[in-house]
């Protein structure tokens, strides 16, 4: 198989080595029928002046219609700024009256640049009435395409976790801190997790869950306010301030990490029958 430094020597790569290339580094499917030259667009990005005074006026209403903003050539002026993203997602999910509304507000919000990569919103999948609700990290390719949570790999596990428990899809809630696809899968960087964080926290807080499951680092980190590591966070029970009321919440083992580490599949089961318990006892 070739290397990227291989192939950046050859000066005739066959199709197939560009291919190769392109699923190694990430690029796991097309967005448009036509490729598109972005470097010849990065030429024609507007200067950043606008900006500046974007910022000094109150700009959250217009982050959230596309028809309104002006069209720059690569990403949205709002990738750019992450503080008025960040203001305007607060103040944008804080007036979702329910959840239809909330998946509308994603639908027309512009302040995420992984919106512009990822094919569709990955909003929430299962019961909305559910006492349960599980939170992950972000949707990978399957579930891009499919526009659900947790379909691919790690879901199919998901599920099987749940179904130990005698819960599935119908009496379970299921939904992602960030809802749109990181391109290639990479990690969502801190700024577009603080701007998708109030909308997965307005989400929990019309869900209404009795219990809060978050599935591994990322999403326990974000939701729970601290930076200690999965082995330590997982297995403790702790209350979620839903805005509302206090619920319980628990961390627990991202499935993805369970299938590279089957060995903590153990300790999983644990969470799991606690999470049952604590269902019981909320009955
Ligand atoms: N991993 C996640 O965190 N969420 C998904 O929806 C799929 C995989």
């Amino acid at each position: 198989m070739p290397t990227a430094s291989d192939i950046l020597r050859d000066p005739a790569p066959s199709l197939r080595d560009l291919l190769t290339f392109y699923v190694e580094s990430g690029v796991d499917c097309a967005l448009l029928e036509e490729p598109v030259d972005r470097l010849a667009e990065q030429a024609a990005v507007a200067p950043l002046a606008p900006l500046a005074a974007a910022a000094e006026k109150p700009v959250y209403a217009p982050l959230l219609r596309a028809s309104e903003m002006p069209k720059p050539a690569i990403r949205t002026e709002t990738a750019l700024v992450p503080e008025i993203a960040i203001a305007a997602a607060r103040e944008a999910a804080a007036t979702a009256p329910d959840l239809a509304a909330l998946r509308a507000l994603l639908e027309n919000f512009e302040g995420c640049a992984l919106k512009s990569t990822a094919t569709r919103l990955v909003f929430a999948d299962g019961n909305p009435q559910a006492k349960v609700m599980f939170v992950g990290e972000a949707p990978g390719r399957d579930e891009d395409i499919e526009g659900l949570p947790f379909v691919g790999r790690s879901g199919k596990l998901l599920d099987l976790m749940l179904a130990a428990i005698g819960l599935n899809r119908t009496n379970a809630y299921i939904a992602n801190v960030i809802p749109w696809r990181p391109p290639g899968n990479r990690d969502p960087s801190p700024q577009e997790t603080q701007i998708c964080l109030p909308f997965i926290k307005r989400h929990i807080e019309l869900v209404n869950p009795d219990v809060l499951v978050t599935l591994g680092n990322p999403s326990t980190q974000s939701l729970m306010g601290t930076r200690d590591g999965i082995m330590k966070t997982r297995g403790r029970w702790r209350d979620y301030d839903t805005g509302t009321r206090s619920i319980k919440a628990l961390a627990t083992f991202h499935p993805a990490y369970l299938l590279r580490q089957p060995s903590y599949k153990r300790m999983a089961w644990l969470d799991l029958r606690s999470i049952a318990a604590a269902l019981k006892a909320n009955q």
